[in-house]
């Protein structure tokens, strides 16, 4: 589970709100692997998710693209890369549906990913959007 109080924040609240519903459905699907749910349920918390994910991203590389971000390239490599690796992950998951296997990757890959990305990636985009709105 990921403590919300414990989620970085960024300088603008819209992607705060983005990264909270991110964090409550990675947590849905904790919740639902704790809990034992079936298979069909754990497969739609996966795949809201993963669309989630998308459209996360792709929102923030318009934004990105628009304001002629320098460092667009290196945070939509980043993008690119743990929607892969997600995208991975649900296929795994149908293929062998072991939940140890998911809980893994969701502890593994994305909750440590999801911090150092904010941190990394999300807080100096965020002050750039701020800075170039403002001039
Ligand atoms: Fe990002």
């Amino acid at each position: 589970m990921i403590n919300l109080n414990a989620l970085p924040l960024v300088s603008l609240r819209s992607m705060n709100e983005v990264h909270i519903e991110e964090v409550y459905i990675i947590n849905r699907l904790f919740e639902n692997l704790n809990t034992d749910s079936d298979f069909e349920t754990i497969s739609q918390t996966l795949q809201n998710l993963l669309e989630h994910m998308q459209e996360h991203f792709s929102s923030e590389e318009k934004i990105m693209r628009e304001l002629h971000y320098p460092s667009l390239q290196m945070h939509k490599a980043d993008h690119d890369k743990v929607l892969n690796q997600a995208r991975y992950a649900e296929i795994q998951w149908r293929n062998s549906k072991d939940e140890d296997e998911l809980r893994e990757y969701l502890e593994g890959d994305v909750v440590a990913w999801l911090d150092q990305h904010i941190k990394a990636m999300d807080t100096p985009m965020s002050d750039y959007v701020l800075e170039v709105s403002i001039k």
